[in-house]
């Protein structure tokens, strides 16, 4: 496996680190003080094609690698963790899944708008029952005459407050078999959706409940057969998770810079606190670990770009990454110390931002479960 970038996969790092350095690291305290979904960030990203960047070109996307797509999730996330969500949401589990599923007809219908950053994608799977045990949903779709009805609530829908399409996972039969997906369009009478709710971290990022009340879906927005849902829901899960780790990854890498610069820069006992063991060594234990997230990524992410199963190598990049950004943030407000523990400086924003990683797209103990399935099988 070759690790060094392509020069347009490198083009990709730069053009996003030059917009996340001129429109989002601006706009990052107003998004965190008044958790407004940042529509115009978005809106501008779609016109450089980062709404779409691993959609094809017949399909209105950008028609880059998934690669180049991860670097910009990665990039993006060093200035804020809550675009780079944004993005990953959109992308991997709210357009993915029409490309990968939908009918032609879908797909000319949606995946141009959401590729564009015209539309914004959400997904919605968990319910407040039914989180990690993602097979245990209850919203029910009833087939009457050309239309689904379905009845039911989704919680924590990353997106939904801006969100013009959701990725709605419904029960059409028992067990995991009986459960199918749906596009729905955000004005389809009887959704409603509900205030976002207030956050430790990721402010701005539109998590919202729906509600599906005697709501009316056209037949022809079932997304795959009938009972195809879970599975769909899985292989989507799968690409998103190396999504997640990239956000991860993304914000250990801005709290790690933070730490190093801070601790060459902050003076204690007559020298810089970096000169000491404790600190360095700590420095030294983070980067390796930084290096080898970045490496179960890359991993992970050929083998997506092969088409080859990637469920086992996805799982352990989440799982590893996140808990890299958790604790090199920890870490971060560790080496800051007092000020680390202040809104003035970002680390405690990192250490925010990281513990959710650790939490969505499946907790890190679900990944356990997926990597342990995967080698026991
Ligand atoms: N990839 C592909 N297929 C998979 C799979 C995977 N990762 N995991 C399970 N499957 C398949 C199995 O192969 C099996 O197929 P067959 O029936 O054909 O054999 C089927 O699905 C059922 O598998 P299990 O019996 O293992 O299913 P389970 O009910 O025990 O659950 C689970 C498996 C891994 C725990 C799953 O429920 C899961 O991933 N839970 C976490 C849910 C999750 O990640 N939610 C995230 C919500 S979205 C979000 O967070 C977005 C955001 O805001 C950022």
């Amino acid at each position: 496996m070759d690790l060094t970038f392509t020069e347009e996969q490198e083009m990709m790092r730069k053009m996003v680190r030059d917009f996340a350095k001129d429109e989002i690291v601006p706009a990052v305290e107003q998004m965190e003080k008044e958790d407004r979904f940042p529509i115009e960030i978005i809106r501008k990203m779609g016109e450089l094609g980062l709404m779409g960047i691993p959609i094809p070109e017949e399909y209105g996307g950008t028609g880059m690698d998934y690669t180049s797509y991860i670097i910009a999730i990665n990039e993006i996330s060093k200035a804020s963790a809550g675009v780079g969500v944004i993005l990953s949401v959109h992308t991997s589990v709210g357009t993915n899944p029409i490309l990968k599923f939908g009918s032609e007809e879908q797909k000319k219908k949606y995946i141009p708008k959401l590729a564009s950053g015209e539309y914004i994608g959400a997904f919605a799977l968990t319910e407040p029952g039914a989180g990690s045990d993602a097979a245990n949903i209850k919203t029910k779709a009833r087939l009457e005459g050309d239309d689904y009805i379905l009845n039911g609530s989704k919680l924590f829908i990353t997106n939904g407050i801006a969100a013009n399409t959701f990725i709605t996972f419904a029960r059409t039969g028992e067990g995991n078999k009986g459960i199918s997906a749906f596009i729905i369009e955000r004005d389809t009478l009887g959704l409603s959706i509900g205030k976002a709710e207030k956050k430790m971290g990721l402010h701005g990022t539109g998590t919202v409940t729906l509600s599906f009340d005697n709501c009316k879906v056209p037949k022809g927005q079932l997304l795959g057969e009938v009972g195809e849902g879970f599975k769909i829901a899985m292989a989507n899960l799968n690409f998103g998770r190396i999504g997640i780790a990239a956000q991860a990854l993304g914000v250990a890498e801005a709290a790690f810079e933070h730490a190093v610069d801070y601790a060459k820069e902050r003076e204690q006992f007559g020298k810089p606190i970096a000169h000491n063991q404790g600190i360095s060594f700590k420095l030294a234990d983070l980067a390796t670990q930084i290096e080898a997230a970045k490496l179960l990524i890359y991993r992970a992410v050929d083998l997506a770009e092969r088409n080859l199963p990637h469920s086992k190598e996805a799982s352990m990049a989440k799982m590893y990454a996140s808990n890299t950004a958790m604790k090199t943030a920890i870490e971060a407000v560790q080496i800051y110390g007092g000020y680390g523990y202040t809104e003035d400086y970002p680390v405690e924003r990192f250490f925010r931002e990281a513990k959710v990683t650790q939490i969505y797209e499946g907790t890190n103990e679900i990944q356990h479960i997926v990597i342990a399935k995967n080698l026991l099988n």
